[in-house]
């Protein structure tokens, strides 16, 4: 199946250019907010259509219908890709849920003066890189998966697809950032409690659910729901964009299993260049289980 890598660059990031333009991503750093928005922000593979998974059944309740009829890519479209306009034009939803991948130096000026409620998604970086470079092997749109070593150089470097995921973090975790609405919700919260996360981002939304509601929340973004769910596991999409063939979507959803792909060496070098880059960075992470 032949590849769709077209790379678009924008302001020094690359970005796979069937699903983004030129113009798409100008318009979603000029995107005017509605102070009812709910942006969902994270860097590729950390937990973002969990997320999704997660606002969604919120907003209905614990209720799956939604998410087990209409795509999370049209519940919860992605801002700086083509249809975002198209989509969000359509909707009824008395709430915008916005999903992206912007770093914060190009979104954050368009948040400013907005109380849209932003929820920062991050996950350690180890497991970031390893569901990324297993996410190349399927998602025909991004560039051939390099070998390993050569794709985790790429990830220190912040040259792959996105950019950097230091510069990701840091710039919507810093101060000026903060002063937005923002809710940070790690991807190991989700795996470790998610139903004291849940309750923590409705609480934050503002739309408070009993215990009951909040368990039907639970039992529907759990891995298994979400993996058997056409809605979220991507399967509709044609082979052209992900060949399934190739890996799933949905592929373990665990915490640590950099374990399994990282040697000795790659392990210490990741450790020496993470200390460098995030040396005065108060963040913890959860590394493994
Ligand atoms: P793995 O590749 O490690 O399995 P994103 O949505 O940001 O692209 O992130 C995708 C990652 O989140 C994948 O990680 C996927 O399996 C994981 N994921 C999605 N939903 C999940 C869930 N309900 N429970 C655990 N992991 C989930």
């Amino acid at each position: 199946m032949a590849r769709l890598d077209v790379t678009e660059s924008f302001h020094g990031i690359s970005f796979p250019g069937h699903l983004h333009t030129q113009e798409s991503l100008e318009s979603a750093v000029k995107f005017l907010f509605k102070d009812t928005d709910v942006l969902i922000v994270s860097y590729p593979k950390s937990g973002t259509t969990w997320m999704q998974e997660i606002v969604s059944l919120i907003s209905s309740r614990g209720d799956p219908q939604l998410s087990r009829s209409v795509p999370n890519w049209t519940r919860a479209p992605w801002l700086e890709q083509y249809y975002c306009s198209a989509v969000l034009e359509a909707s009824s939803a008395p709430h915008r849920v916005i999903t992206t991948h912007l770093p914060y130096h190009l979104l954050g000026p368009a948040l400013q003066g907005s109380k849209a409620k932003v929820l920062y998604v991050s996950r350690n970086p180890k497991d970031v890189v390893v569901s990324f470079y297993y996410f190349h092997k399927m998602a025909n749109f991004l560039p051939e998966a390099a070998s390993f070593p050569e794709f985790l150089d790429q990830f220190l470097q912040g040259t792959l697809h996105f950019g950097s995921w230091f510069d990701h973090i840091r710039g919507w975790t810093s101060q000026t950032a903060a002063a937005h609405r923002l809710l940070h919700v790690t991807y190991e919260q989700m795996s470790l409690d998610l139903q004291g996360t849940i309750k923590r981002v409705s609480s934050f939304l503002q739309r408070p659910l009993v215990d009951d509601e909040v368990n039907n929340c639970v039992k529907h973004c759990s891995f298994s729901s979400m993996r058997d769910n056409q809605m979220v596991n991507y399967s509709l999409v044609p082979e052209q964009i992900m060949d399934h063939s190739k890996g799933s979507f949905m592929r373990k959803g665990e915490i640590g299993d950099w374990r399994n792909l990282f040697t000795e060496e790659q392990n210490q070098h990741f450790v020496s260049v993470f200390t460098s880059k995030m040396q005065d960075c108060t963040l913890e992470f959860v590394w493994e289980k």
